[in-house]
């Protein structure tokens, strides 16, 4: 590793905007190959290598291929003890973990024992001291309407209550081009009121503007990707105020954004526009697994691609603190982690 890779992987992170099943790495995708041969999955059918790209479809059909490799308790545990230590492998030192529960028939899981199994991955890793500190947002996938997304929203209600406080919030994601936002408002409001955050993904096609700004009236506590809610890509200057007035930080994940071509380069991502006003913008991954990159790149990439020096990242990496769900306690925690590395990292 040459210095400065060194340096970001050293950078104490946060990590607010990542999906489970995105971020299984080559090594425990190749222990789920081997726990059912049967299904004749490939590694290149569950990842998305360096320099190639894939259309936003085509990156809906790797997750469903992965869905087929993860479908029991075991499996679940096995994917999420796996993801979280390699986040803590990276330097992250808290992780927002999402994931959408989903029920299989055949195995015996549903979605309760689901998000039970994301919680018992949680406190073992805690148990063995693994220097991360995981909560978790419970997915609702915007294709399966208003009926699912009520059903989720009253089981992240139960966890909330019972997780001793894992179970932080709600994230709307899922293929953009299918279903609309609206019919999910009540569901979203009902969560909100209940005392879950919120992170929506908004406007990740051009095609979103009209949803995104009805959405942004709840208002949502972060903003996943919004790749096109500015005006230099078809997006407004109203719906920009709305994001600067309610002061609403965004999740930007370069490397996915260029893979999934929803952006034309690193150069021209939209980090730029946001990170040149001064708004709240957080460095994330999506899918590490799914696009074959971890944060300590991204931020390397986001560094190297926008000059920012190690004070600048530095910088970047700690207002990211500011951003996340857990309660003020554990970001005046992460406050001192990051003072106490400060001088040796900081060189
Ligand atoms: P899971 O929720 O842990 O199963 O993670 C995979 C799921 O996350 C996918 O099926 C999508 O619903 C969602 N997801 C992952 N990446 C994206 C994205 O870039 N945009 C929208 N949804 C996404
Ligand atoms: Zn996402």
């Amino acid at each position: 590793m040459d210095d400065d890779a060194v340096f970001y992987q050293e950078l104490p992170k946060v990590e607010l905007h990542a999906h489970l099943n995105g971020s299984v790495s080559f090594q425990t995708i190749e222990k789920l190959i081997s726990r059912k041969p049967h299904l004749n999955i490939e590694h290149s059918m569950t990842a998305i290598g360096k320099g190639q790209r894939r259309t936003l479809d085509e990156c809906f059909e790797v997750f469903k291929v992965i869905h087929k490799l993860v479908d029991t308790e075991e499996d679940i545990l096995m994917v999420a003890t796996d993801v979280i230590r390699e986040f803590a492998a990276d330097g992250v030192k808290y992780l927002e973990l999402r994931s959408t529960p989903r029920e299989e028939k055949d195995t015996g899981l549903t979605k309760r024992s689901y998000v039970e199994t994301v919680i018992k991955a949680i406190q073992q890793c805690k148990e063995e001291g693994v220097d991360i500190d995981v909560r978790f947002l419970v997915a609702i996938d915007r294709r399966n309407g208003t009926e699912v997304a009520m059903e989720t929203v009253k089981l992240a209600e139960d966890f909330m209550l019972s997780s001793d406080g894992l179970v932080v919030g709600l994230d709307l994601s899922g293929d953009p081009t299918v279903g609309h936002g609206k019919y999910l408002i009540p569901a979203l409001q009902k969560a909100k009121n209940s005392g879950l955050k919120l992170s929506l993904h908004l406007s990740e096609v051009p095609s979103q503007l009209e949803e995104s700004d009805l959405l942004l009236n709840l208002p949502p506590d972060r903003i996943g990707h919004g790749t096109f809610l500015h005006p230099e890509v078809g997006g407004s200057q109203s719906v920009v105020d709305k994001v600067l007035k309610n002061n609403i930080p965004l999740e930007l994940c370069l490397t996915s954004n260029v893979k999934g071509q929803t952006v034309p380069s690193y150069s021209k991502h939209h980090f730029k526009y946001w990170y040149q006003l001064g708004h709240p913008s957080v460095i994330c991954t999506d899918d590490k697994g799914v696009f074959c990159t971890d944060l300590s790149q991204e931020y390397h990439l986001a560094a190297s691609t926008f000059s920012l020096s190690h004070k600048a990242t530095w910088k970047l990496s700690h207002q990211a603190i500011d951003c996340i769900f857990a309660p003020e306690a554990v970001k005046e925690q992460l406050r001192q982690k990051w003072n106490d590395l400060e001088s040796r990292v900081l060189k």
